[in-house]
């Protein structure tokens, strides 16, 4: 049965795309089926981490909440990342299949002035689940709190939500991890992204973990190769043994189910 894994944070440029491509990659490299939805309509990005050219990208969600085509004519085939010459992954069994949000100003802009209807939304989703018989469901999400991330929460088996050590994420991630509760997500991580590497971790994981009273699943450090990167492709299947991406692979492992949560003493599982 196929998992759905909204990938939320409170504020913006926590890290969400990045890490859901770096997920994504990774988890298709352990033979799963994947698929990503960019429902961060306003803000649609996820679509440039996996090279496709927004000029031949002529369907996107937006077709299809407008009544324009199915949601399966706005799917994009992006396995091919995982196969080039020099990765040399030809062990990679898994598929990767992107849906993206239109990075057309105008077909923005119609979004926030005629809105849509969520529902439509989340009858896509299911629909889409069977058509490509995925196994994991990945949606990229516009930050804070409104309609669609309320119904990606929902909708959702397992809810990873994403902070920097910073006074700002922290108040907003207490919302969204109480509304997470309020909508009873059967799971729920957290992901403490761009902590500086001269930080105590285990440290900051008990703080995050007794704060929020969830399971810390990573604490990803601040990587200026990353930054260096700027989003143009996906860095842990560059650089496999990098801190960044062996916290993307324990992470990994947790939604996965195949690694046990260590939880601090004196924090209690959501
Ligand atoms: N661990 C990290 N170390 C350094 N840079 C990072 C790290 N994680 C993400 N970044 C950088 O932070 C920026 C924002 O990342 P990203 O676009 O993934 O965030 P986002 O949460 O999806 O943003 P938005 O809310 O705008 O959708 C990018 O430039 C990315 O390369
Ligand atoms: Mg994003």
């Amino acid at each position: 049965m196929c998992k759905i894994v909204s990938v939320h944070s409170f504020r913006g440029g926590t890290g969400k795309s990045n890490l859901i491509a770096n997920l994504a990659a990774t988890m298709a490299m352990q033979n799963k089926n994947i698929g990503i939805i960019d429902t961060d309509i306003q803000s649609p990005g996820i679509h440039v981490i996996f090279g496709l050219d927004e000029d031949k990208m002529d369907r996107s969600l937006n077709d299809y909440l407008w009544g324009n085509c199915q949601l399966k004519d706005a799917v994009y085939d992006v396995g091919n990342v995982l196969e080039t010459p020099e990765r040399k992954t030809t062990n990679a069994n898994g598929n990767l299949y992107l849906i993206p949000s239109s990075i057309k100003a105008g077909e923005i802009a119609r979004v926030l002035r005629e809105g849509y209807d969520v529902g439509r939304l989340n009858d896509g989703l299911q629909e889409i689940i069977g058509t490509l018989n995925l196994d994991y469901l990945l949606i990229d999400t516009h930050p804070g709190l409104n309609e669609e991330t309320l119904l990606s929460i929902a909708i959702s088996d397992v809810l990873v939500v994403i902070l920097r050590p910073d006074r700002q994420d922290f108040q907003g991630t207490a919302v969204t991890v109480d509304v997470a509760r309020k909508l009873q997500v059967p799971k729920m991580l957290l992901v403490v992204n761009k902590a500086l590497p001269s930080l105590d971790f285990d440290k900051l994981r008990q703080k995050v973990e007794k704060t929020y009273k969830t399971p810390v699943a990573g604490i990803v450090p601040l990587s200026e190769e990353l930054v260096e990167l700027a989003s143009s492709d996906i860095f842990c299947l560059d650089y496999p043994e990098h801190p960044f991406s062996q916290t993307v692979t324990g992470i990994a492992s947790e939604i996965l189910g195949d690694r046990a949560m260590v939880l601090t003493p004196g924090a209690k599982a959501s």
